[in-house]
Protein backbone atom coordinates (compact mmCIF):
# COMPACT_ATOMS: atom_id res chain seq x y z
CA UNK A 1 0.00 0.00 0.00
CA UNK A 2 2.24 2.15 0.78
CA UNK A 3 6.59 2.14 -0.08
CA UNK A 4 9.02 4.78 1.01
CA UNK A 5 11.79 4.31 -1.07
CA UNK A 6 15.23 5.83 0.39
CA UNK A 7 14.59 8.71 2.11
CA UNK A 8 16.57 11.70 3.14
CA UNK A 9 15.70 14.42 5.79
CA UNK A 10 17.96 16.57 7.80
CA UNK A 11 16.77 19.50 9.88
CA UNK A 12 19.85 22.05 9.81
CA UNK A 13 22.76 20.00 10.98
CA UNK A 14 21.02 16.73 12.33
CA UNK A 15 19.76 13.85 9.63
CA UNK A 16 16.91 12.55 11.06
CA UNK A 17 16.37 10.07 7.99
CA UNK A 18 19.08 8.81 6.82
CA UNK A 19 18.03 6.35 3.19
CA UNK A 20 15.11 5.24 4.86
CA UNK A 21 12.89 2.37 3.35
CA UNK A 22 9.95 0.95 4.55
CA UNK A 23 7.44 -1.08 2.78
CA UNK A 24 3.92 -1.30 4.40
CA UNK A 25 1.48 -4.10 3.20
CA UNK A 26 -2.07 -3.25 2.47
CA UNK A 27 -4.41 -4.80 5.31
CA UNK A 28 -2.00 -5.41 7.79
CA UNK A 29 -0.68 -3.54 11.14
CA UNK A 30 2.87 -2.32 10.67
CA UNK A 31 4.50 -0.99 13.92
CA UNK A 32 7.17 1.12 13.75
CA UNK A 33 10.26 1.41 16.74
CA UNK A 34 13.41 2.42 17.90
CA UNK A 35 15.17 4.88 20.15
CA UNK A 36 14.08 8.57 21.11
CA UNK A 37 15.31 10.29 18.29
CA UNK A 38 15.77 7.63 15.85
CA UNK A 39 13.50 9.41 13.02
CA UNK A 40 10.49 7.15 13.18
CA UNK A 41 7.63 10.64 13.42
CA UNK A 42 9.88 11.86 11.06
CA UNK A 43 9.77 9.65 8.44
CA UNK A 44 5.50 9.13 8.89
CA UNK A 45 5.24 13.15 8.79
CA UNK A 46 7.17 12.68 5.37
CA UNK A 47 4.50 10.20 4.26
CA UNK A 48 1.72 12.74 5.29
CA UNK A 49 3.38 15.65 3.67
CA UNK A 50 3.60 17.62 7.17
CA UNK A 51 7.68 17.36 6.59
CA UNK A 52 9.20 17.22 2.39
CA UNK A 53 12.18 14.77 2.23
CA UNK A 54 15.65 15.95 0.79
CA UNK A 55 15.63 12.96 -1.41
CA UNK A 56 13.87 9.46 -1.74
CA UNK A 57 10.76 8.65 -3.39
CA UNK A 58 6.68 7.34 -2.19
CA UNK A 59 4.79 5.22 -3.72
CA UNK A 60 0.89 4.30 -3.18
CA UNK A 61 -0.63 1.27 -4.12
CA UNK A 62 2.53 0.96 -6.29
CA UNK A 63 2.42 4.76 -8.11
CA UNK A 64 4.84 7.09 -7.36
CA UNK A 65 3.57 10.06 -6.31
CA UNK A 66 4.33 13.51 -4.63
CA UNK A 67 3.13 14.12 -1.05
CA UNK A 68 3.98 17.70 -0.55
CA UNK A 69 1.57 18.52 2.06
CA UNK A 70 -1.18 16.60 4.23
CA UNK A 71 -3.95 17.98 1.82
CA UNK A 72 -2.04 15.57 -0.75
CA UNK A 73 -1.99 12.90 1.27
CA UNK A 74 -5.21 12.92 2.23
CA UNK A 75 -6.14 13.04 -1.17
CA UNK A 76 -4.25 9.90 -1.35
CA UNK A 77 -6.39 8.29 1.57
CA UNK A 78 -3.77 8.46 4.36
CA UNK A 79 -4.17 9.96 7.46
CA UNK A 80 -2.29 10.88 10.29
CA UNK A 81 -3.04 11.20 14.14
CA UNK A 82 -0.19 12.73 15.70
CA UNK A 83 2.11 12.15 18.82
CA UNK A 84 0.08 15.41 20.91
CA UNK A 85 -3.37 15.77 19.81
CA UNK A 86 -4.12 18.35 17.44
CA UNK A 87 -7.75 19.09 19.03
CA UNK A 88 -9.71 22.74 20.14
CA UNK A 89 -10.99 22.09 23.22
CA UNK A 90 -13.54 24.61 23.41
CA UNK A 91 -14.99 23.25 20.48
CA UNK A 92 -17.45 20.18 19.82
CA UNK A 93 -16.37 16.49 18.47
CA UNK A 94 -18.16 17.54 15.39
CA UNK A 95 -16.60 21.23 15.04
CA UNK A 96 -13.15 19.86 15.27
CA UNK A 97 -13.42 17.17 12.42
CA UNK A 98 -14.73 19.51 9.89
CA UNK A 99 -12.50 21.77 10.91
CA UNK A 100 -10.54 22.40 7.79
CA UNK A 101 -12.23 19.51 5.78
CA UNK A 102 -15.09 21.60 4.23
CA UNK A 103 -15.36 23.57 2.12
CA UNK A 104 -17.02 27.12 1.53
CA UNK A 105 -20.55 25.96 2.04
CA UNK A 106 -22.43 27.21 4.83
CA UNK A 107 -21.19 26.36 8.18
CA UNK A 108 -24.11 25.32 9.66
CA UNK A 109 -25.92 23.24 7.19
CA UNK A 110 -22.57 21.31 7.00
CA UNK A 111 -22.24 20.77 10.89
CA UNK A 112 -25.94 18.89 10.92
CA UNK A 113 -24.78 16.60 7.87
CA UNK A 114 -21.45 16.07 9.60
CA UNK A 115 -22.88 15.80 12.67
CA UNK A 116 -24.49 12.61 11.25
CA UNK A 117 -21.65 10.98 9.39
CA UNK A 118 -19.75 11.23 12.31
CA UNK A 119 -21.98 9.48 14.76
CA UNK A 120 -22.52 7.03 11.63
CA UNK A 121 -19.01 6.24 11.64
CA UNK A 122 -18.47 6.20 15.34
CA UNK A 123 -21.39 3.42 15.47
CA UNK A 124 -19.78 1.39 12.90
CA UNK A 125 -16.74 1.25 14.80
CA UNK A 126 -18.18 0.78 18.51
CA UNK A 127 -16.19 4.34 19.29
CA UNK A 128 -18.99 5.70 21.40
CA UNK A 129 -18.53 9.10 20.66
CA UNK A 130 -21.31 11.73 20.65
CA UNK A 131 -20.52 14.24 18.43
CA UNK A 132 -22.39 17.36 20.02
CA UNK A 133 -19.64 16.48 22.96
CA UNK A 134 -16.99 19.42 24.07
CA UNK A 135 -13.37 18.45 23.73
CA UNK A 136 -12.58 19.51 27.07
CA UNK A 137 -15.11 17.17 28.88
CA UNK A 138 -13.92 13.93 26.68
CA UNK A 139 -11.28 11.75 28.64
CA UNK A 140 -7.80 11.50 26.97
CA UNK A 141 -8.80 7.99 25.34
CA UNK A 142 -12.35 9.15 23.91
CA UNK A 143 -10.17 12.05 22.19
CA UNK A 144 -7.75 9.87 20.55
CA UNK A 145 -11.14 8.28 19.08
CA UNK A 146 -11.79 11.71 17.45
CA UNK A 147 -8.46 12.09 16.09
CA UNK A 148 -9.10 8.75 14.46
CA UNK A 149 -12.81 10.42 13.38
CA UNK A 150 -11.17 12.79 11.98
CA UNK A 151 -9.04 10.69 9.64
CA UNK A 152 -11.45 8.43 8.88
CA UNK A 153 -13.70 11.04 8.20
CA UNK A 154 -11.59 12.39 5.60
CA UNK A 155 -12.10 8.73 4.40
CA UNK A 156 -8.10 7.53 5.04
CA UNK A 157 -7.35 3.96 3.95
CA UNK A 158 -4.15 3.91 5.95
CA UNK A 159 -3.63 5.30 9.08
CA UNK A 160 -0.67 6.48 10.38
CA UNK A 161 -0.82 6.57 14.36
CA UNK A 162 2.07 8.24 16.28
CA UNK A 163 2.58 6.81 19.95
CA UNK A 164 -1.61 6.19 20.40
CA UNK A 165 -1.19 4.86 23.31
CA UNK A 166 1.33 6.69 25.06
CA UNK A 167 -1.62 8.69 26.86
CA UNK A 168 -3.80 5.49 26.95
CA UNK A 169 -4.71 3.40 30.31
CA UNK A 170 -4.45 -0.23 29.79
CA UNK A 171 -8.22 0.17 29.86
CA UNK A 172 -8.23 2.26 27.51
CA UNK A 173 -5.71 0.26 25.24
CA UNK A 174 -7.60 -2.89 25.01
CA UNK A 175 -10.24 -1.02 23.36
CA UNK A 176 -8.41 0.76 21.25
CA UNK A 177 -6.38 -2.49 20.31
CA UNK A 178 -10.44 -3.72 19.23
CA UNK A 179 -11.06 -0.56 17.25
CA UNK A 180 -7.66 -1.02 15.42
CA UNK A 181 -8.43 -4.49 14.87
CA UNK A 182 -12.34 -3.72 13.67
CA UNK A 183 -10.46 -1.26 11.06
CA UNK A 184 -8.20 -3.66 9.81
CA UNK A 185 -11.13 -5.92 9.27
CA UNK A 186 -12.48 -3.17 7.41
CA UNK A 187 -9.83 -3.72 4.96
CA UNK A 188 -7.92 -0.51 6.20
CA UNK A 189 -4.06 -0.16 6.69
CA UNK A 190 -2.56 0.83 9.75
CA UNK A 191 1.09 2.11 10.56
CA UNK A 192 1.71 2.27 14.72
CA UNK A 193 4.71 3.64 16.73
CA UNK A 194 5.46 2.74 20.05
CA UNK A 195 7.57 2.16 22.55
CA UNK A 196 5.90 -0.89 23.96
CA UNK A 197 7.68 -3.97 22.69
CA UNK A 198 4.06 -6.09 24.50
CA UNK A 199 1.86 -3.91 22.17
CA UNK A 200 3.89 -4.54 19.28
CA UNK A 201 3.60 -8.26 19.72
CA UNK A 202 0.12 -8.10 20.37
CA UNK A 203 -1.23 -5.83 17.79
CA UNK A 204 0.92 -5.29 14.81
CA UNK A 205 1.97 -8.13 11.65
CA UNK A 206 5.38 -6.87 11.02
CA UNK A 207 7.61 -4.66 12.57
CA UNK A 208 10.43 -1.89 11.43
CA UNK A 209 13.16 -1.01 13.61
CA UNK A 210 14.73 2.57 12.94
CA UNK A 211 18.11 3.39 14.73
CA UNK A 212 20.02 6.32 14.90
CA UNK A 213 17.83 7.59 11.30
CA UNK A 214 18.24 4.53 9.31
CA UNK A 215 15.80 1.37 9.14
CA UNK A 216 17.94 -1.29 10.62
CA UNK A 217 15.48 -4.19 10.57
CA UNK A 218 12.22 -5.47 8.97
CA UNK A 219 10.33 -8.75 10.54
CA UNK A 220 7.60 -10.58 10.42
CA UNK A 221 5.96 -10.30 14.52
CA UNK A 222 5.53 -13.82 14.57
CA UNK A 223 8.84 -14.44 14.10
CA UNK A 224 10.45 -12.11 16.75
CA UNK A 225 10.53 -11.47 20.54
CA UNK A 226 10.43 -8.62 23.14
CA UNK A 227 13.96 -9.47 24.05
CA UNK A 228 14.74 -9.40 20.21
CA UNK A 229 13.25 -6.32 19.56
CA UNK A 230 15.06 -4.72 22.45
CA UNK A 231 18.36 -5.82 21.25
CA UNK A 232 17.47 -4.49 17.73
CA UNK A 233 16.18 -1.35 19.51
CA UNK A 234 19.49 -0.49 21.25
CA UNK A 235 22.17 -2.42 20.31
CA UNK A 236 22.63 -4.26 23.80
CA UNK A 237 20.64 -6.24 26.06
CA UNK A 238 17.91 -3.76 27.78
CA UNK A 239 16.92 -4.75 31.38
CA UNK A 240 13.36 -4.75 31.37
CA UNK A 241 12.82 -4.78 34.39
CA UNK A 242 13.60 -2.47 37.70
CA UNK A 243 16.51 -3.97 40.32
CA UNK A 244 16.01 -2.32 43.42
CA UNK A 245 17.15 -3.12 47.18
CA UNK A 246 14.16 -2.72 50.19
CA UNK A 247 13.45 0.93 51.01
CA UNK A 248 15.48 2.62 54.14
CA UNK A 249 12.69 5.29 55.10
CA UNK A 250 13.75 7.72 57.84
CA UNK A 251 11.99 11.10 58.52
CA UNK A 252 9.02 11.78 57.74
CA UNK A 253 9.48 14.76 54.55
CA UNK A 254 5.70 15.56 53.03
CA UNK A 255 3.21 15.26 55.29
CA UNK A 256 -0.63 15.65 54.02
CA UNK A 257 -3.67 16.17 56.45
CA UNK A 258 -6.97 15.93 54.56
CA UNK A 259 -6.90 17.50 51.70
CA UNK A 260 -9.54 19.14 49.86
CA UNK A 261 -9.48 20.21 46.47
CA UNK A 262 -12.17 21.59 44.57
CA UNK A 263 -12.75 20.23 41.08
CA UNK A 264 -14.76 20.84 37.97
CA UNK A 265 -17.71 18.49 38.79
CA UNK A 266 -17.57 18.61 42.78
CA UNK A 267 -13.95 18.05 44.98
CA UNK A 268 -11.36 16.43 42.96
CA UNK A 269 -9.84 15.67 46.09
CA UNK A 270 -11.22 14.56 49.10
CA UNK A 271 -9.95 14.09 52.83
CA UNK A 272 -6.68 12.46 51.24
CA UNK A 273 -4.07 12.19 54.07
CA UNK A 274 -0.23 10.50 53.81
CA UNK A 275 3.43 10.76 54.24
CA UNK A 276 6.05 10.36 52.37
CA UNK A 277 9.73 9.93 54.00
CA UNK A 278 13.13 10.50 53.23
CA UNK A 279 14.55 7.53 51.08
CA UNK A 280 11.23 5.93 50.01
CA UNK A 281 9.12 5.90 46.30
CA UNK A 282 5.60 6.49 47.21
CA UNK A 283 4.04 5.36 44.35
CA UNK A 284 -0.17 6.67 43.37
CA UNK A 285 -1.45 4.15 41.17
CA UNK A 286 -5.37 4.99 39.71
CA UNK A 287 -6.95 4.90 36.86
CA UNK A 288 -6.23 8.22 35.36
CA UNK A 289 -8.33 11.17 36.16
CA UNK A 290 -9.21 10.26 39.73
CA UNK A 291 -7.60 13.11 41.26
CA UNK A 292 -4.30 12.03 40.86
CA UNK A 293 -3.18 15.46 38.55
CA UNK A 294 -4.83 17.70 41.03
CA UNK A 295 -3.18 16.16 44.01
CA UNK A 296 0.32 16.53 42.25
CA UNK A 297 -0.16 19.82 41.17
CA UNK A 298 -1.53 21.46 44.17
CA UNK A 299 1.52 19.65 45.96
CA UNK A 300 3.82 21.60 43.47
CA UNK A 301 2.14 24.76 44.28
CA UNK A 302 0.28 24.77 40.68
CA UNK A 303 -3.37 24.66 41.73
CA UNK A 304 -4.80 25.72 45.22
CA UNK A 305 -6.21 23.40 48.17
CA UNK A 306 -9.71 24.40 49.77
CA UNK A 307 -8.84 22.74 52.78
CA UNK A 308 -6.58 20.45 54.74
CA UNK A 309 -2.65 20.95 55.06
CA UNK A 310 0.24 19.93 53.20
CA UNK A 311 3.81 19.98 55.59
CA UNK A 312 7.54 19.96 54.03
CA UNK A 313 9.83 19.28 56.68
CA UNK A 314 7.28 19.79 59.66
CA UNK A 315 6.28 23.23 58.67
CA UNK A 316 3.38 24.12 56.66
CA UNK A 317 3.37 24.87 53.06
CA UNK A 318 -0.21 24.77 52.26
CA UNK A 319 -0.80 26.81 48.85
CA UNK A 320 2.86 28.34 48.77
CA UNK A 321 3.70 29.38 45.31
CA UNK A 322 5.33 26.79 42.81
CA UNK A 323 8.76 29.06 43.43
CA UNK A 324 8.39 29.00 47.10
CA UNK A 325 8.18 25.56 47.36
CA UNK A 326 10.86 24.51 44.70
CA UNK A 327 12.67 27.11 46.62
CA UNK A 328 12.53 24.89 49.54
CA UNK A 329 13.76 21.23 47.85
CA UNK A 330 10.37 20.13 46.09
CA UNK A 331 10.98 19.57 42.59
CA UNK A 332 8.20 18.64 40.20
CA UNK A 333 8.29 16.55 36.96
CA UNK A 334 4.81 17.08 35.43
CA UNK A 335 2.63 14.68 33.16
CA UNK A 336 2.45 17.30 30.10
CA UNK A 337 5.29 17.98 28.83
CA UNK A 338 4.22 20.47 26.94
CA UNK A 339 1.47 22.74 29.00
CA UNK A 340 3.79 22.42 32.13
CA UNK A 341 7.06 21.19 31.33
CA UNK A 342 8.64 23.50 28.41
CA UNK A 343 8.79 26.83 26.90
CA UNK A 344 8.77 24.93 23.24
CA UNK A 345 9.79 27.80 21.68
CA UNK A 346 13.07 28.58 23.96
CA UNK A 347 16.25 26.86 23.26
CA UNK A 348 17.35 23.88 25.88
CA UNK A 349 19.28 26.61 27.38
CA UNK A 350 16.86 28.58 28.75
CA UNK A 351 14.63 25.39 29.05
CA UNK A 352 16.70 24.24 31.73
CA UNK A 353 16.68 27.13 34.16
CA UNK A 354 13.08 27.69 33.96
CA UNK A 355 12.30 27.89 37.51
CA UNK A 356 15.26 28.67 39.23
CA UNK A 357 16.22 31.78 35.94
CA UNK A 358 16.04 34.47 38.83
CA UNK A 359 18.24 33.32 41.43
CA UNK A 360 22.16 32.48 41.75
CA UNK A 361 23.83 31.04 40.05
CA UNK A 362 21.91 31.48 37.31
CA UNK A 363 21.21 35.25 38.12
CA UNK A 364 23.23 37.44 40.55
CA UNK A 365 22.70 40.99 40.78
CA UNK A 366 20.54 41.69 37.98
CA UNK A 367 22.12 39.95 35.84
CA UNK A 368 22.36 36.10 33.68
CA UNK A 369 25.66 34.55 34.21
CA UNK A 370 25.93 32.54 31.03
CA UNK A 371 28.67 30.28 32.69
CA UNK A 372 26.38 28.46 35.13
CA UNK A 373 23.24 27.98 32.34
CA UNK A 374 26.19 26.59 30.06
CA UNK A 375 27.39 24.27 32.70
CA UNK A 376 23.84 23.41 33.61
CA UNK A 377 22.69 22.68 30.66
CA UNK A 378 25.84 21.03 29.70
CA UNK A 379 25.42 18.50 32.70
CA UNK A 380 21.51 17.61 31.36
CA UNK A 381 22.17 16.40 28.28
CA UNK A 382 25.11 14.87 29.22
CA UNK A 383 23.90 13.06 32.50
CA UNK A 384 20.34 12.36 30.94
CA UNK A 385 21.90 11.73 27.56
CA UNK A 386 19.39 14.35 25.77
CA UNK A 387 19.72 14.48 22.02
CA UNK A 388 20.78 16.28 19.96
CA UNK A 389 22.72 17.78 22.33
CA UNK A 390 22.97 20.87 21.22
CA UNK A 391 21.93 23.96 23.61
CA UNK A 392 20.53 26.45 21.11
CA UNK A 393 18.25 23.46 19.69
CA UNK A 394 14.39 25.04 20.17
CA UNK A 395 13.08 22.60 22.71
CA UNK A 396 10.05 21.75 20.30
CA UNK A 397 12.94 20.36 17.48
CA UNK A 398 13.54 17.87 19.93
CA UNK A 399 12.01 14.24 19.82
CA UNK A 400 9.16 13.40 21.96
CA UNK A 401 10.80 11.40 24.40
CA UNK A 402 14.01 14.14 24.41
CA UNK A 403 12.04 16.43 25.50
CA UNK A 404 10.73 14.19 28.80
CA UNK A 405 15.05 13.96 29.45
CA UNK A 406 15.38 17.29 29.37
CA UNK A 407 12.52 18.07 31.83
CA UNK A 408 14.11 15.14 34.41
CA UNK A 409 17.04 16.40 34.18
CA UNK A 410 16.44 19.60 34.91
CA UNK A 411 14.32 18.69 38.19
CA UNK A 412 17.02 16.15 39.20
CA UNK A 413 19.71 19.25 38.35
CA UNK A 414 17.72 20.73 41.97
CA UNK A 415 18.65 18.05 44.00
CA UNK A 416 15.86 17.96 45.65
CA UNK A 417 14.24 16.51 48.62
CA UNK A 418 11.33 15.79 47.25
CA UNK A 419 10.39 14.59 43.73
CA UNK A 420 6.87 15.05 42.58
CA UNK A 421 6.83 13.02 39.66
CA UNK A 422 3.82 11.96 36.93
CA UNK A 423 4.46 9.63 34.61
CA UNK A 424 7.93 9.76 34.25
CA UNK A 425 8.24 7.45 31.26
CA UNK A 426 5.52 8.20 28.84
CA UNK A 427 6.90 8.27 25.49
CA UNK A 428 10.54 7.00 26.60
CA UNK A 429 12.03 4.35 24.70
CA UNK A 430 13.37 1.48 26.54
CA UNK A 431 16.63 2.05 27.00
CA UNK A 432 16.05 5.64 28.75
CA UNK A 433 13.27 4.04 30.79
CA UNK A 434 15.87 1.35 32.07
CA UNK A 435 17.82 4.54 32.75
CA UNK A 436 15.01 7.06 34.42
CA UNK A 437 14.27 3.94 36.75
CA UNK A 438 17.43 3.99 37.73
CA UNK A 439 17.68 7.90 38.54
CA UNK A 440 15.08 7.52 40.52
CA UNK A 441 16.11 4.66 42.89
CA UNK A 442 19.50 6.43 43.13
CA UNK A 443 17.57 9.51 44.06
CA UNK A 444 15.67 7.75 46.90
CA UNK A 445 18.90 5.57 47.89
CA UNK A 446 20.87 8.97 48.75
CA UNK A 447 18.02 10.14 51.24
CA UNK A 448 15.15 11.67 48.72
CA UNK A 449 11.80 11.53 48.78
CA UNK A 450 9.69 10.56 45.53
CA UNK A 451 6.02 10.85 45.36
CA UNK A 452 5.47 8.91 41.71
CA UNK A 453 2.22 8.66 40.02
CA UNK A 454 2.05 6.16 36.48
CA UNK A 455 -0.80 5.17 34.97
CA UNK A 456 1.23 2.05 34.37
CA UNK A 457 0.81 0.08 36.90
CA UNK A 458 3.63 -2.25 36.22
CA UNK A 459 5.76 0.68 36.62
CA UNK A 460 4.58 2.00 39.70
CA UNK A 461 4.34 -1.41 41.37
CA UNK A 462 8.03 -2.40 40.41
CA UNK A 463 9.44 1.20 41.53
CA UNK A 464 7.11 2.35 44.55
CA UNK A 465 7.90 1.02 48.28
CA UNK A 466 4.12 1.44 49.40
CA UNK A 467 1.55 1.67 47.14
CA UNK A 468 -1.23 4.22 48.17
CA UNK A 469 -4.57 3.52 45.64
CA UNK A 470 -6.62 6.67 44.27
CA UNK A 471 -10.07 6.37 43.45
CA UNK A 472 -12.60 9.55 43.09
CA UNK A 473 -10.37 11.80 45.08
CA UNK A 474 -10.06 9.37 48.02
CA UNK A 475 -7.57 7.24 48.50
CA UNK A 476 -8.88 3.70 49.17
CA UNK A 477 -5.90 1.60 50.65
CA UNK A 478 -2.28 1.58 50.95
CA UNK A 479 -1.06 -1.79 49.86
CA UNK A 480 2.86 -3.14 49.45
CA UNK A 481 4.21 -3.85 45.98
CA UNK A 482 6.08 -6.64 46.72
CA UNK A 483 3.12 -8.91 48.12
CA UNK A 484 -0.05 -7.84 46.22
CA UNK A 485 -1.09 -9.39 43.26
CA UNK A 486 -1.79 -6.65 39.80
CA UNK A 487 -5.30 -7.93 39.49
CA UNK A 488 -5.88 -7.19 43.19
CA UNK A 489 -4.49 -3.45 42.68
CA UNK A 490 -6.86 -3.45 39.52
CA UNK A 491 -9.86 -4.04 41.38
CA UNK A 492 -9.16 -1.50 44.06
CA UNK A 493 -8.39 0.98 41.39
CA UNK A 494 -11.93 0.34 39.80
CA UNK A 495 -13.24 -0.63 43.13
CA UNK A 496 -14.84 -4.10 41.49
N1 LIG B 1 11.29 20.23 13.29
C1 LIG B 1 12.51 19.80 13.63
N2 LIG B 1 13.56 20.64 13.68
C2 LIG B 1 14.80 20.20 14.02
N3 LIG B 1 15.08 18.92 14.34
C3 LIG B 1 14.07 18.04 14.31
C4 LIG B 1 12.75 18.42 13.97
N4 LIG B 1 11.95 17.32 14.04
C5 LIG B 1 12.76 16.31 14.42
N5 LIG B 1 14.04 16.73 14.58
C6 LIG B 1 15.18 15.89 14.95
O1 LIG B 1 15.20 14.76 14.13
C7 LIG B 1 15.53 13.59 14.86
C8 LIG B 1 14.43 12.55 14.72
O2 LIG B 1 13.28 13.02 15.42
P1 LIG B 1 11.91 12.24 15.48
O3 LIG B 1 10.93 13.15 16.11
O4 LIG B 1 11.61 11.71 14.12
O5 LIG B 1 12.26 11.03 16.45
P2 LIG B 1 11.33 9.86 17.02
O6 LIG B 1 11.95 8.58 16.57
O7 LIG B 1 9.93 10.12 16.65
O8 LIG B 1 11.57 10.00 18.59
P3 LIG B 1 10.53 9.85 19.86
O9 LIG B 1 10.45 8.40 20.16
O10 LIG B 1 11.24 10.55 20.98
O11 LIG B 1 9.25 10.49 19.48
C9 LIG B 1 15.77 14.04 16.28
O12 LIG B 1 17.15 14.23 16.48
C10 LIG B 1 15.04 15.36 16.38
O13 LIG B 1 15.63 16.19 17.34
MG1 LIG C 1 8.24 10.65 17.76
Amino acid sequence: MLQLKNITKTFGSVVANNDVSITVRKGTIHAIVGENGAGKSTIMRIAYGFYNADSGEIFVDGNKVGIRTPHDAIALGIGMVHQHFMLVDTMTVAENIILGAETGTAANLDLEKANRDIKALSDDLKLNINPAAYIEDLSVGQQQRVELLKALYRDAQLLILDEPTAVLTPQEVEEFFAILRRMKEQGKTIIIITHKLEEVLAISDEVTVMRDGKDVGNVKTSETSAKDLARMIVGRDVLLRVEKTDAEPSDVVLQVNSLKIGGKHGAAIDDVSFVVRAGEIVGIAGIEGNGQTELIEALAGLCRVSSGTTEFEGKNVTNLSARRLKELGIAHIPEDRHKRGLLLNSDLAENSILGVHYRPPVASGGFMNSAAIDKRIHEIVENFDVRPPIPALSAKSLSGGNQQKLIIGREFELNPKLLLVSQPTRGVDIGAIEFIHRKLIELRDSGGAVLLVSAELEEVTALADRLLIMREGKIVGEVDPKTTSTEEIGLMMTGG
